[in-house]
């Protein structure tokens, strides 16, 4: 039984969060306002994680024997996070961040779904940690943006 499915998504999920780990530290650059301080740490402990995360998702793809998408054109040409054009205000980037985990979600869960067919446990393990702590973030960011 070939996992090639499997590794195919997740190599679009890399893509995408390689995406989104740019997208942190462009706003973790770019933020301004009365926001700037909470924010840029914010965005900060984000993309610590997320590069944690994209290591984890392409060594999880090299363990199943194929090669993740390892050139930053590969990588935003399978990603469906897309990039900003221009610098967001800082209430636009955390909701764009929100709209962002909506779509990781639903690339995880699927992901997910497929691997447990199957029985691939390891990455339904790791992705199910993932989608717990994109499920935390997503709620804090809600919270903030509902002040
Ligand atoms: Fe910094």
């Amino acid at each position: 039984m070939s996992n090639a499915k499997v590794t195919e998504k997740l190599n679009g999920l890399l893509a995408s969060s390689a995406v989104f780990y740019q997208k942190l530290r462009n706003y973790h650059w770019n933020v301004k306002g009365d926001d700037f301080f909470e924010l840029h740490a914010i965005f900060e402990d984000l993309y610590t994680r997320w590069a944690e995360h994209v290591d984890i998702i392409a060594e999880r793809i090299l363990m199943l024997g194929e090669r993740p998408y390892s050139t930053l054109a590969e990588l935003l040409e399978h990603a469906s996070i897309k990039e900003d054009v221009e610098v967001k205000a800082s209430r636009d980037m955390v909701a764009s961040l929100v709209s962002d985990f909506g779509l990781l979600q639903k690339q995880i869960l699927g992901i997910i779904d497929d691997a447990e067919n199957q029985a691939d446990r390891k990455t339904a393990n790791v992705l199910d940690d993932l989608n717990d702590e994109i499920e935390k973030d997503a709620w804090m960011f809600n919270a903030w943006l509902a002040k």
